[in-house]
């Protein structure tokens, strides 16, 4: 269960809020070795958040929400693999939406950063999605699917990938995907996993969808064979709904 934060809270406010999500996992005995939960901070707060964990031995995972596709150098205003590695992260989105749309991060793109994230031994989490106009024209899969083959294009032998669906049309719009429709992408997403890296990171990659994820809902997702989890936006921010999701 991944709480991307996206462009919220502050680094002092994420010391408040890693500490009380802590607090309301334990006391609802959360069982960390089920279901593990990271949250996905601004990279201001990573500093923090990492001291926060490891100061007080909290079982939290935690990723940043983006990463440079260069290594290092005159990149003003990035921020490299290295050094998020060096903080400890284990996990980076890659190519969310709202980057694809308002950065306009292509697929070559986003297949650079998934390589230097896999090279630094980090675990990308490379979103796909189709928007609404996307399934009116060539229906759910053929978007994500192809997003997908781009994104691995330069994946070479990645044993530990995370992929999300998160179909456009249904992130902060409170119109979630059925489970139904969830499944059926997530099947296909498993199989060009399985068609590039191998049967067995088919088998192991964990596919989470997102979009309208909350507490009411999550349930039919987690049903669905090939849907092990979620990638929670809004409701990430709520304390006690996050924890009730995982
Ligand atoms: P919402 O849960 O707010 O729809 O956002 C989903 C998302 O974009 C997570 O990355």
């Amino acid at each position: 269960i991944a709480g991307n934060w996206k462009m919220n809270l502050s680094h002092l406010q994420s010391i408040a809020f890693v500490q009380k999500l802590a607090w309301s996992l334990k006391d609802a005995r959360h069982d960390y070795s089920v279901t593990e939960v990271a949250v996905f901070p601004p990279f201001t707060d990573l500093r923090s958040v990492q001291t926060l964990i490891s100061a007080d031995k909290i079982e939290l995972g935690f990723g940043a929400q983006d990463l440079s596709a260069h290594a290092s150098g005159a990149y003003t205003g990035e921020i490299s693999a290295g050094f998020l590695k060096a903080l400890d992260v284990q996990y980076v989105i890659i190519g969310h939406s709202e980057r694809r749309q308002y950065h306009h991060e292509s697929d070559e793109l986003i297949a650079e950063k998934v390589a230097i994230a896999v090279e630094n031994g980090l675990v990308p989490v490379i979103c796909v999605g189709e928007t609404a106009e996307d399934l009116e024209l060539y229906g759910p899969s053929a978007v994500p699917v192809r997003q997908l083959h781009g994104a691995l294009a330069l994946a070479g032998d990645a044993t530990n990938i995370v992929v999300a669906y998160e179909p456009v049309w249904a992130i902060g719009s409170g119109q979630a995907a059925t489970p139904e429709q969830a499944e059926q992408v997530a099947e296909q997403l498993r199989s060009v996993v399985a068609g590039v890296l191998g049967d067995d990171a088919g088998d192991a990659t964990r596919i989470l969808y997102g979009g309208s994820v909350k507490s009411s809902n999550i349930a039919g997702f987690l049903r669905q064979p090939n849907v092990d989890g979620a990638l929670v936006g809004g409701a990430s921010l709520d304390i006690s709904e996050f924890a009730s999701i995982a």
